[in-house]
């Protein structure tokens, strides 16, 4: 999936995001918990990039579904990230972690897209989901 932002549409479907998500959670790497996530990152030019979670044997070492989106859409190069979306398969709750919530701070995201556990999906600001933030704007320049 791809797109060109415009006035009329600034990024995909929320529906279509989260089914992406969804698609990619197929793919998440996790025997230890058996909670598979997928989460898409919407980049600022447009690019849409996929992650998973990624578990280990040392429990700690996990990676989150949001953070290896977001590490994806870096690594090509991106650095404005205003939108990410995140499904789970085996649950139905799948607001992001706290770390996760600090690492899409970094990047600009407003917008997380989540599943409504009513049907549909909800749009929560990264505002609400991460209040008086510490970010690279806390730093002195
Ligand atoms: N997980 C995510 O991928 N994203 C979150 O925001 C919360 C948790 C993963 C980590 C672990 O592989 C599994 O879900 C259970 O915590």
């Amino acid at each position: 999936m791809s797109y060109k932002p415009t006035m009329s549409e600034p990024r995909p479907d929320a529906a279509d995001l989260i089914a992406a998500a969804r698609e990619a959670a197929t793919r998440a790497y996790a025997p230890y918990s058996r909670f598979r996530v997928g989460a898409v990152a919407v980049a600022d030019d447009g690019r849409i990039f996929a992650g998973v979670n990624v578990e280990n044997a040392a429990y700690g070492s996990t990676m989150c579904a949001e953070a290896t989106a977001l590490a994806a859409a870096v690594s090509a190069g991106v650095r404005r990230i205003p939108v990410v979306a995140v499904a789970c398969l085996d649950g139905e709750d799948c607001s992001p972690c706290g770390n996760c919530r600090q690492l899409m701070g970094e990047f600009g995201v407003q917008e997380v897209i989540v599943e409504d556990p009513a049907g549909g999906t909800r749009s929560l600001p990264l505002s609400a989901l991460l209040p008086h933030a510490f970010g690279p704007g806390s730093l002195p320049s």
